[in-house]
């Protein structure tokens, strides 16, 4: 078809994704498709394309050249569909069916067709209804520990680590990152969008020098710290599960940062959870415990198969751990506080119907935040860890 041979860039209807997916040949020659467009994310579009006899899809995702939730004033780079077709390549190869198979991608039209996973859920959406997912920290642990290992400087030949920090380099993506999550939320920002009740908890974090003091010094980490290829955007709405499978997608934010970052906004998200839920917090403390745990067997397992010279010196992994356990403490207590002041909100809280009980949880995702920040240094296990989080829903 026409539009698979298009040298420059249009953004797809309904129709032209149909007729590029006829073009690919996924489907059987005359077969008939219908095609909806079903994004209901902030950047990009999402089509799905379905054979009507057979009920098989598939999914093509195109970046447009601005964030679709603003439109034409917030110009964003269509780069990041390459990044995230790359992306999702790539981690397929560390971890399988953990992420879904890319059929095809193009740059040039920004565009990724992948696996059609609508017989799954989003775990944010699951999770709020109350659903049980018994695979999801297992999986993202999983997920966690060989994405994170094996692009990092432990595993890879130099040469390729460094082809690969090129590769994903994402200046735009990372400076939404920056600003939404690390400066905007902590100063009196035209971004940040909270609830008027909540003002004078805001002004106390605004006012709270020892607090920035520290988030300048994660913002530092997330800036310099080029350890692993991050997902960038790890959060249970970039998570598709049911009872028996969990598929990580969405990695348009990919980059190299540190390793902590992906376990912090994770965990975060649980944290939402935990927070809206007068009941079941049992099992989402168990997923955060389990979401460590499983992450640094896996790590510690990896890097005891590979590794340099240095990876064989006593102490090196445990260090390795120690810092990056910490950092993810503190970049959950950045999470916690952005969705909850910042730009971007979580369903999980703002969908709490009870006012009163909304913003207690609010209240609570601020000052747990703050506390996971200031006090990363002094929580030295997931058990310690989880003691905080318990005493401030308590
Ligand atoms: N592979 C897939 N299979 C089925 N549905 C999908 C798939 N990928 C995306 N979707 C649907 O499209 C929605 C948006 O997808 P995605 O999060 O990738 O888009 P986005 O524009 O990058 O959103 P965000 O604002 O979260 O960055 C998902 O919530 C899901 O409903
Ligand atoms: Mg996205």
């Amino acid at each position: 078809m026409a539009i698979t041979k298009l040298n420059t860039y249009q953004p797809l209807t309904e129709q032209s994704a149909t007729a590029l997916a006829i073009g690919l040949r996924i489907f059987e020659d005359g077969t008939l498709l219908t095609c909806e467009e079903i994004g209901d994310g902030n950047l990009n579009l999402v089509f799905r394309v379905l054979e009507r006899e057979t009920g098989k899809g598939i999914i093509i995702k195109q970046a447009l050249p601005y964030a679709k939730v603003v439109g034409e004033s917030w110009p964003l780079t269509i780069e990041r569909a390459r990044i995230e077709a790359s992306a999702l390549k790539l981690q397929r190869s560390f971890v399988g069916d953990l992420v879904p198979e890319v059929y095809y991608s193009d740059p040039t039209l920004a565009i990724t067709v992948m696996e059609d996973l609508s017989a799954l859920t989003i775990a944010r959406a699951g999770l709020i209804k109350g659903e049980k997912y018994p695979r999801l920290s297992h999986d993202v642990g999983t997920f966690l520990a060989n994405t994170l290992y094996f692009t990092s400087d432990y595993a890879l030949h130099p040469f390729k680590k460094k082809e690969y920090v090129k590769e994903f380099s994402n200046p735009e993506l990372c400076k939404i990152t920056e600003d939404l999550v690390f400066t905007d939320p902590f100063f009196n920002s035209e971004t940040n969008e909270f609830e008027e009740e909540l003002s004078r908890d805001v002004q106390h974090l605004w006012d709270d020098f020892t607090l920035k003091l520290e988030v300048a010094k994660l913002k530092k980490s997330f800036l310099t710290e080029g350890e692993a290829l991050l997902h960038g955007d790890l959060h249970t709405g970039s998570i598709f599960v049911d009872q028996n499978q969990t598929k990580v997608i969405d990695p348009e934010f990919a980059f190299y940062g540190p390793i902590g970052f992906d376990i912090g906004q994770f965990i975060a998200n649980l944290i939402f959870q935990a927070a809206s839920k007068t009941d079941e917090g049992e099992t989402i403390l168990y997923h955060i415990e389990n979401t460590w745990n499983v992450f640094s067997t896996a790590f510690s397992r990896h890097w005891k198969e590979s590794g340099d010279a240095y990876t064989k010196v006593n102490g090196y992994l445990e260090y390795v751990l120690e810092k990056s356990f910490q950092d993810s403490i503190g970049f959950a207590g950045c999470e916690c506080i952005r969705r909850t002041i910042g730009l971007a909100h979580v369903e999980d809280l703002d969908a709490i119907p009870d006012k009163e009980r909304r913003l207690q949880a609010k209240r609570t995702c601020l000052t747990l935040g703050k506390e996971l920040i200031i006090k990363r240094k002094q929580i030295h296990s997931i058990e310690e860890l989880l003691s905080v989080i318990k005493f401030h829903f308590e």
